[in-house]
């Protein structure tokens, strides 16, 4: 079983999958936690590229490219070989944030960064994924208050960039309503890994 995370920044879904991981381990199955961009070396490094602040004139197709570049290794690397041996992955992002920050945020089309993925994934999709909704305000005021966070070159886009890829994530669920569960995110933390845990607790049920 292949579960995502996605949402906004600081919407504080590395904490909930830390504390799921662990709920599906004492439930008795293997888990690997992953995350995008990074996981394996070679993505890490395609990573620090992305995410540096100084490169501040990346290209959005350039930047579209590393993301999957950085996944493809990813996949082939370390999740497929994880459900080959019949693990639960968790990857913290995955294919969807790509089509929200890329596709829909940076304006170069859903549909385009979708087929572009295609490729790279060879048509691998999540079997479920985990929407954390929050207002952007909340989120970059999260962020902002933890001096734990690193803020790295996507934080640094304004309100207007995190509003699209808010809307990106909205109009995914809407369309992938079999596929996509949102969390309200703006809640306690003990009530969003309550709510998180009543999804992927009953969907492990049933594998
Ligand atoms: P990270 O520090 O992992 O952020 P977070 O804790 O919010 O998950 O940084 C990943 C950044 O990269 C984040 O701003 C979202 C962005 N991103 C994309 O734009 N496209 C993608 O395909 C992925 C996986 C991430």
């Amino acid at each position: 079983m292949f579960i995502t995370f996605e949402g906004g920044e600081g919407s504080g879904k590395s904490t909930v999958i830390r504390e799921l991981a662990k709920r599906i381990e004492e439930a008795g199955r293997e888990v690997v936690v992953t995350r995008e961009p990074g996981g394996t070396p070679i993505s890490e490094k395609i990573r620090d590229v992305i995410l540096d602040r100084s490169s501040g004139e990346m290209d959005a197709r350039t930047e579209a490219l590393l993301y999957a570049a950085s996944r493809r290794q990813h996949v082939v690397e370390k999740i497929i070989p994880a459900l080959k041996e019949g693990k639960v992955v968790i990857s913290d992002r995955y294919l969807d944030s790509s089509l929200a920050y890329q596709g829909m945020a940076r304006g170069l089309g859903m549909a385009e960064v979708y087929e572009l993925n295609m490729f790279a994934t060879g048509g691998l999709e999540p079997d479920l994924t985990l929407f954390f909704d929050l207002a952007p305000e909340e989120g970059m005021e999260r962020i902002e208050a933890n001096p734990n966070r690193e803020i790295n070159r996507l934080d640094l886009e304004g309100m207007p960039f995190h509003q699209k890829v808010r809307l990106g994530f909205e109009t995914l669920a809407r369309e992938n309503p079999h596929r996509i569960v949102k969390i309200d995110a703006s809640k306690p933390l003990e009530e969003v890994i309550s709510a998180a845990w009543a999804v992927v607790g009953n969907r492990l049920r049933y594998r």
